[in-house]
């Protein structure tokens, strides 16, 4: 056929081709590898990406560092939920950490997970591979066991049960293996980060890959690779902000701590503070290899690699000396790093981001028509590289979250009543039934403000004005006129039911 074309037709063919592979490359229909790194209770607030030297020139400066980016609920496994499915807790329905608030639950693995995201990369043709910690109840008993490995995934290396360094036992694609404590055959970043290698070195080049990597780091008991255990020895949490200072006019779990705090709680949350950096080295060593090896195998160009964390951290802000789950700023802002193809390198980006944008970002990537997916989230791929999508904009969001408590009293804390929880050390309680709240966060060029209504008897409201107030020092319930006090309350009830569009439809609100 080539022979009875004349050299004019095949400039015009050449071009042709020439043209459809340019138009290809910039409608990013081509497909793309992914790869999806999530930290667990790695902080943004407090200086949790200060260690993380190389995924901050690997990822960050040679992509996209996003500013405001938020979970929509700051504990594991909800958020974790919220990652794979797009959604936020009201419509996925995991609750707490238990298989009661539906972790890893019977009705969460026929419902919302049979329609997570990885679903639908399969669907695409991804190769797709996880490794790390998924749900704090995955593979126990109750959780399905280990031999429930989740649709959409080709390979599967997941740790039972919640994060741990040593001595755990993994699903690996529905086979228990057990794992001891010798550091070069069983320490869980290193492991997760060999695994990926080979599967990198094992895909097959007709498909795109997608990867999601999940590390113990920074999440207790904090053991570092013994390599990195005397990094970091001067190292002592942030005195700044609002550490150690009283929340007295903040809801009741903020008024009980011991103010100021004790020296016992200081060495603690000095110690913590100083582990959790020494383990996210290993996560560093992770990024380099991977990007080393998208390289060597000629992938690094055509593969985003997103970096973020399930939620944020405390180390004695408000003396509460070690944890999540609280409403403020260091608890709900996460870290969140992108490159990839069409995203300039060193952008520092404001626009809002969520953790239940990740889902639908990932499924733009991938080619998927967003409209076919359930997902209350939205994607930020034309925020990134805004060649490739049209932009949108969020006013503002819902933060929302249910207290976990112990319907027993605490034996180690016998002055305290039942229905707390995490009560250590010197029997500070970190969360209660009733720390249940919902707010609603302004952020634009305008507004940076955050309302929110606690269930409890109180019926207590929590006000701030970010951008006076950055560290919520004071509550401004009492100074803000009610009709705008009103207007929030209004807003916070719509989103506390949305779905879909209604999460996202500004007009609506
Ligand atoms: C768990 O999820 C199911 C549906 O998936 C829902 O009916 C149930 O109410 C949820 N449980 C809790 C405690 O929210
Ligand atoms: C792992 O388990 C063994 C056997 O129970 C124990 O001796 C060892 O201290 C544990 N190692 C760690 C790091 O917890
Ligand atoms: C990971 O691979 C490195 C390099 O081959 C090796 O030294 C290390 O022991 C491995 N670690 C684990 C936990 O597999
Ligand atoms: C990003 O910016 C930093 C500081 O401005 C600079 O040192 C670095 O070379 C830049 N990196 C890239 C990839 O442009
Ligand atoms: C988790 O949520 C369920 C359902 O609301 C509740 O029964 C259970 O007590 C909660 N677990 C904790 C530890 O609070």
């Amino acid at each position: 056929m080539m022979e009875g074309l004349r050299s004019g037709d095949v400039t015009l063919l050449l071009l042709l081709l020439l043209l459809t592979c340019v138009r290809c490359a910039a409608a990013g229909d081509k497909l793309r590898n992914i790869i999806l790194i999530l930290t667990d209770d790695q902080d943004v607030h407090l200086g949790g990406m200060t260690p993380m030297k190389k995924a901050k020139s690997l990822i960050g400066e040679a992509g996209a560092t996003f500013v405001n980016s938020f979970t929509v609920t700051p504990l594991c496994c909800p958020s974790r939920s919220s990652i794979l499915t797009g959604q936020y807790p009201h419509n996925h329905e995991v609750r707490n950490n238990s298989v009661s608030g539906n972790c890893s639950s019977p009705q969460w693995q026929s419902g919302p997970e049979a329609s997570a995201f990885p679903v639908y990369l399969s669907k695409q043709k991804y190769q797709t591979f996880y490794a790390g910690k998924y749900l704090n109840q995955y593979g126990k008993k109750d959780g399905g066991d280990v031999g429930h490995v989740p649709p959409g995934w080709d390979q599967w290396h997941a740790l039972m049960g919640n994060s741990q360094y040593y001595n755990y036992t993994l699903s690996v694609n529905g086979k228990e293996q057990k794992h001891g404590d010798s550091y070069e055959a069983d320490y869980l970043t290193d492991l997760i980060t060999n695994r990926s290698l080979k599967f990198l070195d094992d895909r097959s080049p007709q498909h795109p890959f997608f990867l999601m990597l999940s590390p113990p780091a920074p999440h207790s008991p904090w053991t570092a690779a013994p390599k990195y255990q005397k990094e970091f020895s001067n190292v002592k949490a942030p005195r700044d902000g609002s550490f150690d200072k009283p929340g007295k006019d903040k809801h009741w779990l903020l008024r009980q701590p011991v103010n100021p705090m004790p020296e016992s709680s200081l060495d603690f949350l000095d110690n913590a503070y100083r582990k959790r950096w020494q383990t996210l080295l290993s996560v560093d060593d992770m990024v380099e290899l991977l990007v080393k090896k998208l390289e060597s195998i000629k992938e690094l160009d055509n593969t985003y690699i997103f970096y973020t964390s399930d939620n944020g951290y405390h180390t004695g802000q408000f003396s509460l000396p070690i944890d999540k789950r609280q409403l403020y700023e260091f608890d709900i802002r996460v870290p969140l790093m992108v490159r990839g193809p069409g995203i300039k390198p060193n952008q520092t980006l404001q626009a809002p981001v969520l953790n239940i944008d990740l889902a639908p970002t990932i499924l733009d990537i991938s080619g998927v028509n967003l409209s076919t997916v359930n997902v209350d989230g939205q994607s930020f791929l034309s925020q990134m590289a805004p060649s490739l999508r049209n932009g949108t904009t969020r006013p503002y969001f819902l933060v929302e979250y249910n207290g976990e408590g112990q319907p027993t009293k605490d034996p180690a804390c016998p002055k305290l009543g039942p229905g707390l929880s995490q009560c250590f050390p010197d029997c500070v309680c970190e969360d209660a039934f009733n720390n249940t709240y919902a707010c609603v966060r302004t952020l634009d060029s305008k507004n940076n403000l955050q309302y929110c209504e606690f269930a409890d008897n109180e019926s207590f409201v929590e006000v701030y004005n970010l951008t006076s107030d950055p560290h919520q020092l004071e509550n401004i319930v009492k100074k803000v006129d009610p009709a705008v006090l009103q207007a929030m309350n209004q807003r916070l009830i719509k989103l506390q039911s949305c779905q879909g569009d209604s999460c996202r439809d500004t007009k609506q609100r």
